[in-house]
């Protein structure tokens, strides 16, 4: 069995709250720490409670880090869906964090040396907490099913499945959707001192039952976490438990 310490929670605002309160304990105890951050449906919750922390001045990201795990390539970093105008418009753009301080791969150009730049960034630091979404075919980051564990910082062709997924921040045109991405590696993603993955609704149930079982699994890439040293915690509504 697995050592995540798995939350279950009544629901999606729950489910943003007990990840958002690891976020605020360790920002009171660490003001420097370094985050890793993550995009899609899923942390908007948890960003939305951060950035009420920080207007009330509770918490302070003014000497904070963050690192993102992923961005989609050939895309404009200024084109509405990248994940750097996400972060921009879901967080940093409503916080005290100096944006010098915030990093995301980035997608346009080069992705072996894209890649290389950011592998090397992230070798230089150790992050604190790092927060992971899932994607319903358990990949995590863009670490789709079948890669390498031992991976660092690399380009990736989404999948199907993938690409279907997320065509609806794309007018749910297919064609629409970026067809490769850059993302931090499972071996990057291990070197975090602690991991929170959230998850909300029926369609990631598939993803945390395999999870949870223990089982390590390149096909579900998710299946990583049961390989970390330190601390995963695995933070999901009742949906989401609904195949444990
Ligand atoms: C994308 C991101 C992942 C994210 C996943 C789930 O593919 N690259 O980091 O976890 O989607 O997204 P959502 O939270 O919208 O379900």
């Amino acid at each position: 069995m697995s050592k995540i310490e798995l939350i279950i929670t009544n629901n999606y605002e729950e489910m943003s709250q007990k990840a958002a309160d690891i976020f605020i304990n360790l920002l009171k105890k660490k003001p420097n720490s370094v985050l890793g951050l993550a995009t899609g449906s899923t942390p908007i919750g948890l960003y939305k409670i951060l950035i009420k922390k920080n207007k009330s001045k509770e918490i302070s990201f003014k000497d904070v880090i963050t690192y993102n795990l992923d961005e989609y390539c050939n895309i404009p970093k200024n084109h509405e869906q990248s994940y750097f105008t996400y972060m921009n418009k879901n967080l940093f753009a409503h916080i005290d964090i100096n944006k010098d301080n915030t990093h995301l791969p980035l997608g346009e150009g080069d992705s072996k040396l894209n890649s290389e730049k950011y592998e090397n960034e992230l070798n230089k630091i150790k992050i604190d907490i790092q927060l992971l979404g899932v994607g319903s075919n358990g990949h995590i980051g863009f670490n789709e099913p079948g890669t390498d564990f031992d991976l660092g910082v690399h380009e990736v062709n989404l999948t199907e499945n993938t690409i279907k997924d997320n065509a609806r921040f794309f007018e749910n045109d297919i064609s629409k959707v970026p067809k490769k991405a850059i993302t931090m590696g499972i071996k990057n993603i291990l070197n975090a001192e602690t991991i929170i993955l959230i998850a909300n609704g029926k369609n990631k149930a598939n993803a945390i039952k395999n999870i949870m079982s223990g089982i390590i699994d390149k096909n579900i890439p998710a299946s990583a976490l049961n390989l970390h040293k330190g601390k995963v915690y695995v933070i999901v509504d009742k949906d989401a438990a609904s195949m444990i």
